[in-house]
């Protein structure tokens, strides 16, 4: 299970992208050529880190902010922030942060500690005439091999039909990506009880004609419309959804796909209620929007699971023991 230590940041290429964009036309697509030749070692530790599933996501959407210099003052922040947790650096958690599409190759460089950059939205045509759009393919072209699918607010802003939802994860998972998956009710559908309908369909048609196997590459997110930017669910609530997710899951496909498929919470997460929430059985993460534009704040939601509080104790157990040892 080893997806911490991406390579990405380690590349030449990224190095570069890493300074500050120059404003005179040098700033060169071909400083930013990626280097290839990491790519399978990374496949390989997303494979692992997958298919053991003991470990928390933690996706940070930064949606449509953060600058060049916001973007660096977080990271020096936020990177030593976890080089300097012991305990964070023994999990396997998947940290990602999802920077707006001109925010990806600074992130890219930026980011340590086995943290990785995700796409906020992909096209699924590998290139063409969709102008203000980019590719799955250009995407991956620098080892970015996650990318949410489907938030509510790009589904309403592109009109984008289940059709189109669908494409686009069958299209990352056939190129080995891995699709962060939100679905979600609408208010109104939340206020006349059609919220099970309404993740039901989605689910039916997000995911339809996806071999088994495959599906467990793909990272759910239940993020219903109402709670975003506004108050989260609650702890019931998020518990009976996200239930109801792995049952439609193992209805449509099986129970070890069921079992093995992450499964997240979005909507207001905040490190006030991160601890509560990620006490709901079977959930596996976050994604966090406003709360994740604060180093500290997404620094304290990922220490906030019962995981990590474990292996503190754990830690501690043996600092104390080998003390003990040395008074004996
Ligand atoms: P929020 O956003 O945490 O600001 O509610 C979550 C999201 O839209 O993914």
């Amino acid at each position: 299970m080893a997806i911490k230590k991406s390579k990405t940041n380690k590349t030449k290429k990224v190095a570069k992208v890493e300074a500050k964009p120059a404003k005179t036309e040098k700033t060169t697509v071909v400083q930013n050529k990626p280097a290839k030749k990491k790519r399978a070692t990374i496949k390989e530790e997303i494979k692992d880190y997958l298919a053991e599933r003991n470990n928390k996501v933690f996706i940070g959407n930064w949606k449509m902010n953060m600058k060049f210099d916001d973007i660096k003052s977080y990271f020096d922040h936020f990177n030593t922030l976890l080089k300097k947790d012991k305990i964070l650096s023994q999990m396997n958690n998947l940290i990602g942060i999802a920077p707006t599409a001109i925010g990806l190759l600074p992130v890219a460089g930026m980011v340590k500690n086995g943290v990785m950059p995700v796409a906020q939205f992909v096209h699924h045509a590998k290139q063409g005439s969709y102008t203000g759009c980019i590719s799955y393919d250009q995407v991956h072209e620098y080892n970015i091999n996650y990318a949410i699918v489907g938030h509510s607010e790009t589904r309403k802003m592109f009109k984008l039909t289940e059709n189109d939802i669908n494409l686009v994860v069958k299209t990352l998972l056939e190129n080995d990506m891995h699709p962060i998956l939100c679905i979600g009710d609408t208010l109104e559908e939340y206020e006349s009880k059609e919220t099970e309908k309404s993740i039901t369909r989605q689910l039916l048609n997000d995911l339809k004609g996806i071999h088994p196997e495959l599906v467990k590459n793909v990272i759910i997110a239940y993020e219903p419309i109402w709670a975003i930017g506004r108050k989260a669910a609650t702890v019931e609530q998020i518990q009976r959804m996200i239930t109801f997710i792995r049952t439609t899951i193992e209805e449509m496909f099986d129970s070890k796909t069921a079992k093995e498929t992450h499964v997240l919470y979005g909507g207001s997460v905040k490190v006030e209620n991160a601890m509560d929430i990620l006490k709901v059985k079977g959930l596996d993460g976050f994604i966090i929007g406003g709360d994740s534009l604060n180093p500290e704040s997404f620094y304290e939601i990922i220490i906030s699971s019962q995981e990590y509080a474990r292996v503190n104790s754990i830690i501690n157990a043996k600092k104390i023991a080998k003390a003990n040892k040395k008074i004996e």
